[in-house]
């Protein structure tokens, strides 16, 4: 126990340097509070868009035309709730509970992805979803397996992982509507037609809008900007829009020799901020469902902590 003052200086001076030398800061290292701050609202988000994004696909699962696909889906929508529980888990390292955080989303004090607020209105969604909103979010999520944050960083190990899974599930089901008939090419179209705009609104607010982008990228929690990510997407989509047999609804997309990069037309940032504001199509539907399965699940968190409870009771008893 120390009888002085802590001096939060030379602490600082700590955190500061290994931030600079590329360490790990650890959940029992100081940090300054607004570090911590900023990696509660982006982990606690990040997990929220986890487990609200279920929801549009699961919309599919009783309704998948195939077992192979029912299956498929299942174990993907299953990934999600998983990536939720690991970064709630990331989240409690910072001193935060998952009651508190579960109840700031429920509230509306804490936001999700806005993608999730669009509808699933046919089958070719999900592939559409699994190319394109997986695979953005493998974009931004690939460098943050090297964020500052030794917890967050190594969640994002393993979420990359199954990513990459969702990513090639939703091409090749696609793939596979593209080269069908008529009609189911033209739902895949229609479904990338929906997804794409949004898709690229998941990289966030153009870098000069970006409210916590520079601190963010000072501390090593993000390594590159939005508009970077978002290009790199994009550049990585052309081709394999050609490969799928599919076209991006842009008439400004284009290779730019000069760049070594394709130029894109500009994005409807108003449509971005509606969603943002809880006026998108199904924002309502979303939290409202939200609450219900928490209220819904409250007899298993009841019962899983007296059985918690129970099973501490006899240990202590087999230990007394
Ligand atoms: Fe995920
Ligand atoms: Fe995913």
């Amino acid at each position: 126990m120390t009888t002085m003052a802590p001096d939060t200086g030379s602490y600082e001076a700590v955190f500061d340097a290994a931030v600079a030398a590329d360490e790990r800061i650890e959940p029992r290292d100081w940090m300054p509070d607004a570090y911590r701050a900023s990696l509660v609202r982006q982990i606690a988000q990040h997990a929220h868009s986890e487990i609200i994004g279920m929801q549009p696909e699961a919309n599919w699962i009783t309704r998948a035309p195939s077992l192979r696909r029912k299956a498929i889906l299942m174990a993907k929508v299953q990934d999600e709730a998983g990536h939720g529980l690991y970064l709630y888990s990331a989240a409690e390292t910072l001193g935060t509970s998952r009651d508190e955080l579960l109840d700031k989303l429920h509230s509306g004090r804490q936001k999700y992805s806005s993608i999730f607020n669009y509808p699933t209105l046919t089958w070719a969604d999900v592939g559409a979803i699994g190319w394109l909103v997986d695979g953005a979010a493998i974009t931004n999520q690939v460098p943050l397996c090297r964020c500052s944050y030794g917890p967050y960083a190594r969640a994002m190990v393993r979420v990359c992982k199954e990513e990459s899974f969702h990513q090639r599930q939703g091409y090749e089901l696609l793939l596979t509507l593209s080269r069908g008939t008529e009609a189911q090419h033209a739902m895949a179209q229609d479904a990338v037609d929906r997804w794409w705009w949004p898709s690229l609104m998941m990289f966030g607010p153009p870098d000069g809008e970006s409210a916590h982008s520079a601190q963010s990228m000072a501390w090593k929690i993000k390594r590159h900007s939005n508009d970077e990510l978002r290009q790199r997407f994009v550049d990585i989509c052309v081709p394999q829009a050609e490969s799928l047999g599919l076209t991006l609804p842009d008439p400004d997309l284009r290779w730019n020799e000069e760049r070594g990069h394709h130029d894109f037309g500009p994005i409807d940032w108003a449509e971005f901020h509606e969603v943002l504001r809880g006026n998108g199509p199904c924002n309502d539907q979303r939290i409202t469902r939200r609450r219900q399965a928490h209220e819904d699940g409250a007899w298993v968190r009841e019962a899983a902590a007296a059985y918690a409870g129970k099973h501490r009771d006899t240990q202590g008893e087999a230990g007394a």
